[in-house]
């Protein structure tokens, strides 16, 4: 099913990422100088990998909008660092205490915990650094994607998703594990879809039918990362397994079992899925959208 085509479009966006990414890191690098550790700190986690959903989502979501995927790009390293810091966070003993990330020691393990959470302070403002400095976008277009990207990011979103996360730790009832997801991942796929639109200037339609299918997507995503942190290969996943076990937290796949897990993640895909046809080009992104489905990492 994932020919040749997706799997090569998908290295070349993941490739033209990183090369952003690189690039934007190494100018950091100069402002602050080496007499620092931060920028290593920072580097360190980014550059470790993953699998580079969320800027790739903007730029093809920037493209099936009509756009030029270049347009996209500060927006899509922006988010890359907003979910790199959110990572090194969530691996803190404070919060979900996991030593391995991306195929390496954690942030905290290799640097220390002071470093790792400044490390992430600063993978946070360097997004907003990105938003407003680089690219030819119009200033109106780069307030609106820095609204955005503080909108999903903050309490409205991805940190308010991980507040519930980390304060109910008990049972928690189907609707409120649901918020709570669309909330800590749901949110910056949101962010990373309608990101990709505003860059291309696309209408309020466009807007919409992006952040629904983003809604299902992050749904699915989250219950898929639950089933591997079940079924899943540590060394395939780059990352702890067994995490939610060992810190008590209910998720979907533990409450439901992976069986019913799957297929409630196949309907989330399917109803996302529907909600490309609006779009110009979206046959990467349709293809991008059951590979994350019957991702193993
Ligand atoms: C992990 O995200 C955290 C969740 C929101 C489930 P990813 O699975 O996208 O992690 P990387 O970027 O590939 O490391
Ligand atoms: C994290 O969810 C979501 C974030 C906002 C970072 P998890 O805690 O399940 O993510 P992993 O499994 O550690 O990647
Ligand atoms: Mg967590
Ligand atoms: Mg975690
Ligand atoms: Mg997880």
């Amino acid at each position: 099913m994932f020919g040749g085509n997706f799997a090569e479009r998908l290295k070349f966006l993941t490739d033209m990422v990183n090369a952003h990414l690189g690039e934007t890191e190494r100018r950091a690098s100069e402002n602050i100088g080496e007499r620092s550790g931060i920028a290593e700190a920072m580097n360190y986690s980014l550059s470790a990998g993953g699998k580079r959903i969320r800027p790739v989502l903007t730029l093809s979501f920037c493209r099936a909008c009509g756009g030029n995927e270049e347009n996209a790009l500060p927006a899509a390293c922006a988010l890359e660092m907003v979910h790199t810091f959110s990572l090194i966070h969530d691996d803190l003993p404070c919060m979900d205490n996991d030593d391995y990330r991306r195929g390496k020691p954690s942030c905290h393990k290799a640097y220390g915990e002071a470093m790792a959470l400044l490390a992430g302070d600063a993978l946070l403002n360097a997004a907003y650094e990105t938003l407003g400095s680089d690219g030819n976008l119009t200033a109106e277009t780069r307030t609106a994607l820095m609204r955005e990207l503080s909108h999903w990011t903050g309490v409205a979103g991805m940190i308010g998703g991980q507040v519930i996360d980390t304060l109910y730790d008990g049972e928690f009832d189907e609707r409120l594990l649901l918020d709570m997801y669309s909330m800590k991942t749901g949110a910056l796929l949101k962010a990373a879809c309608r990101m990709g639109c505003i860059s291309a200037g696309a209408d309020g339609n466009a807007l919409a039918a992006a952040e629904r299918y983003a809604e299902k997507l992050g749904l699915a995503f989250q219950i898929i990362d639950d089933i591997l942190d079940i079924t899943g290969d540590e060394k395939l996943l780059g990352k702890s397994v067994g995490s939610d076990a060992k810190n008590g937290k209910h998720t979907y796949a533990s409450i439901n079992g992976v069986e019913r897990s799957r297929e409630r993640a196949k309907l989330l895909t399917e109803e996302a899925y529907a909600e490309l046809d609006i779009f110009k080009d979206s046959d990467f992104l349709k293809d991008l959208t059951m590979y994350l489905l019957e991702r193993n990492y």
